[in-house]
């Protein structure tokens, strides 16, 4: 299925540049030409960027390098 009519551009396309690490717009514009004419597509190739690159929260866990203090 077309995603981009003005360049071509199926959903295809653009989940093996996904797959090879296209993880923005900006990438699918500069390998693809994804939203460079009209625009119209951009909503529909960033859901296929947001379904398959899913915001990844990582939570990192510093050891406190400050003494215990103890309340009495
Ligand atoms: S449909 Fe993609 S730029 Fe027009």
């Amino acid at each position: 299925m077309y995603i981009c009519i003005c360049n071509a551009v199926t959903d295809t396309d653009i989940q093996t540049a996904i797959d090879n690490g296209a993880c923005s717009m900006n990438d699918l514009s500069k390998q693809l030409k994804v939203g460079t004419c009209c625009g119209r597509c951009k909503d529909c190739a960033k859901k296929m960027l947001n379904q398959s690159n899913p915001l990844q929260i990582q939570t990192l866990t510093i050891p406190s390098l400050a003494p215990e203090i103890a309340f009495a």
